[in-house]
C-alpha cells in the first residue's frame, strides 16, 4: 500500500489508454523510488513464486485447466489476506452462499473478506471501492463483462476489455488484482493467453492427470524470477503447501524395474529428486516415434543419436518414450544423463540400483558436461537416502559428502558403465 505513489499515475494511464489526466513529464530526480510493497499471501509456497508476497497495486494471472482449484487457493489466500487488509472476492461462477460454505470450511471467519456474485466488472469495480478493498480476486475472468462492450463473456473483446478496466484500478488505487483464467486445452474459447502481456504476473497452476499434488509456476514475472515453483497437495480441508516437497516426485514402488532412473533437478532456488521414466519397445512404425512428457522431445532425439553414436545403442527401429513422473517439467540438460540411463536400462531390461541418481548434460560428441550447483544436488540425494550418484567429472565435489560414492564420468561409455 504503502508503494502507491502519484508518480506511477500517468504510466498506469497510458496503460490503460484512457488518460483521465493528461501526463507531464517529471525530471528523473524528483521521482522517488519505493521498493514494492508486498502482502504475504498465507503460503510460503506462493509467495516465493511471486517474488516474495503479492505486490500492491499488481495484477496477477492464475491460469489453469478447470477443478485444478484455482478458486480453492484464491479463497484461501483471500482469507489469510483478509486478516490484513480488506478483501473482496467476486465470482461469476458460483452463488455467494457457495463461495462463503467454502470459505467456512477452509478459512477462519474474517471480517474483513468480502463476497459478491456478479460479472459487471462496472459494478465490481464500485464494490471494490466502497469496501475499500486492498485485494480483488476475480473468479473467473471468463465470466466477466464491460457493459459498453457488445459482446459475450469470454470473447476477447470482453476479456481485453475487463481486464484494462481491472489493470487500471489496480494502478489507480494501488490495489492487488488476482485474475483466475480458465484454461482450455483445445482452444476452443480463446483462452487468458490474450491477456498474459496485460498483467504483471502470469501463474500456471498445474497437475498430473489423478494426482493430488499440485506445482504453480510463474511463466511471467514483473517482480521476480520465472523459475520459481510452489508445492502444494489438494486435500479434504482445501490445498495444502508442500514445504520441503524434495522426494514427493519419486513414485516408486518397493521392486526396482527397468526403464526408471533418478536425477536431481533444480527448480529456482532448490533441489529436487525426480524420477524419469522410459519405455523402449520395436516399432511396428516407418518413423518410430518419439513421445516425450515433462521433457523436450528435440534433445530426446538428440540424446538418442549421442546414445547410438558414443555408445553403440542403436534405437532406429524402436519406439521410445520419455515421462517425467509428477506432472513436473524438466528444462534442465542437467537431466540428460538421467533419461539416457532410463532409456539403456528398458532397452537392456535391466533396473538400475534403488539408491542411484544420475545428473549431467550430455554433449553431442560424447563427453558429460557439468552443471550448475553440483554439491547441493549431491547433498539433496544423500538426504534422501541415495547412495550413490553419477555425475560429471567436473561436478566430484572437492570434499567427500557423507553417505554417499560420488563416481565421476567425463564420457557416456564410462557413465553407462557405472549404472550396472
Ligand atoms: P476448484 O478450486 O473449484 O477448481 P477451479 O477453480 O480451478 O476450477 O477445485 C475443484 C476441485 O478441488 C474439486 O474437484 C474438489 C477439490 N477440492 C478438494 O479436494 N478439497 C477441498 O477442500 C476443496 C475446496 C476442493
Ligand atoms: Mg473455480
Amino acid at each position: 500500500m504503502a508503494s502507491f505513489s502519484e508518480s506511477r499515475a500517468p504510466r498506469a494511464a497510458r496503460a490503460g489508454g484512457l488518460a483521465a489526466v493528461p501526463s507531464q513529464a517529471e525530471p528523473i530526480g524528483g521521482i522517488v523510488a519505493t521498493d514494492d510493497a508486498r502482502l504475504d499471501t498465507g503460503f510460503a509456497e506462493f509467495d516465493r513464486v511471486l517474488g516474495g508476497g503479492l505486490v500492491t497495486g499488481s495484477v496477477t494471472l492464475i491460469g489453469g485447466d478447470p477443478g485444478i482449484g484455482k478458486s480453492t487457493l484464491l479463497l484461501q489466500c483471500a482469507g489469510a489476506l483478509s486478516g490484513r487488509v480488506p478483501v473482496l472476492y467476486a465470482t461469476g461462477e458460483e452463488s455467494v452462499r457457495q463461495v462463503a460454505e467454502r470459505a467456512r470450511r477452509l478459512v477462519m471467519g474474517s471480517a474483513a473478506l468480502s463476497l459478491i456474485a456478479e460479472t459487471s466488472v462496472e459494478r465490481i469495480l464500485e464494490e471494490s471501492v466502497r469496501c475499500g478493498a486492498r485485494v480483488l480476486v476475480i473468479d473467473s475472468i471468463q465470466t466477466m463483462s464491460v457493459g459498453e462492450v457488445e459482446a459475450v463473456p469470454g470473447a476477447v473483446t470482453q476479456l481485453r476489455e475487463s481486464t484494462a478496466r481491472l489493470v487500471r484500478h489496480a494502478k489507480d488505487t494501488g490495489a492487488s488484482v488476482l485474475l483466475i483464467g480458465h484454461v482450455t486445452r483445445e482452444g476452443v474459447i480463446a483462452g487468458p493467453r490474450v491477456l498474459e502481456h496485460m498483467v504483471d504476473t502470469v501463474l500456471y497452476f498445474e497437475s498430473d492427470s489423478g494426482s493430488r499434488f499440485r506445482v504453480i509456476r510463474a511463466v511471467k514475472n514483473r517482480f521476480g524470477a520465472v523459475n520459481e515453483i510452489g508445492v502444494f497437495a489438494m486435500e479434504e480441508q482445501g490445498l495444502r503447501e508442500v514445504r520441503n516437497p524434495s522426494a514427493i516426485f519419486l513414485s516408486r514402488g518397493s521392486e526396482p524395474v527397468p526403464g526408471s532412473a533418478v536425477t536431481v533437478a533444480r527448480e529456482g532456488t532448490r533441489q529436487m529428486l525426480i524420477e524419469v521414466q522410459s519405455l523402449v519397445d520395436p516399432s511396428q512404425a516407418a518413423n518410430p516415434r518419439r513421445v516425450a512428457v515433462g521433457f523436450d522431445s528435440n534433445r530426446v532425439a538428440l540424446l538418442l543419436a549421442v546414445l547410438h553414436r558414443h555408445a553403440g545403442i542403436a534405437l532406429h527401429s524402436h519406439d521410445v518414450f520419455v515421462n517425467v513422473v509428477g506432472g513436473v517439467q524438466l528444462a534442465e540438460t542437467a537431466a540428460d544423463l538421467a533419461v539416457v540411463a532410463a532409456i539403456a536400462s528398458s532397452m537392456s531390461g535391466t533396473s538400475l540400483p534403488r539408491d542411484l541418481v544420475a545428473f549431467g548434460e550430455l554433449g553431442l560428441t560424447g563427453e558429460i558436461r557439468p552443471v550448475p550447483y553440483g554439491e547441493e544436488r549431491l547433498r539433496e540425494a544423500a538426504k534422501h537416502g541415495f547412495r550413490r550418484a553419477i555425475v560429471p567429472r567436473a561436478n566430484a565435489p572437492r570434499q567427500e559428502i557423507p553417505g554417499i560414492d560420488v563416481v565421476a564420468v567425463n564420457r557416456l561409455p564410462a557413465a553407462l558403465a557405472a549404472l550396472g
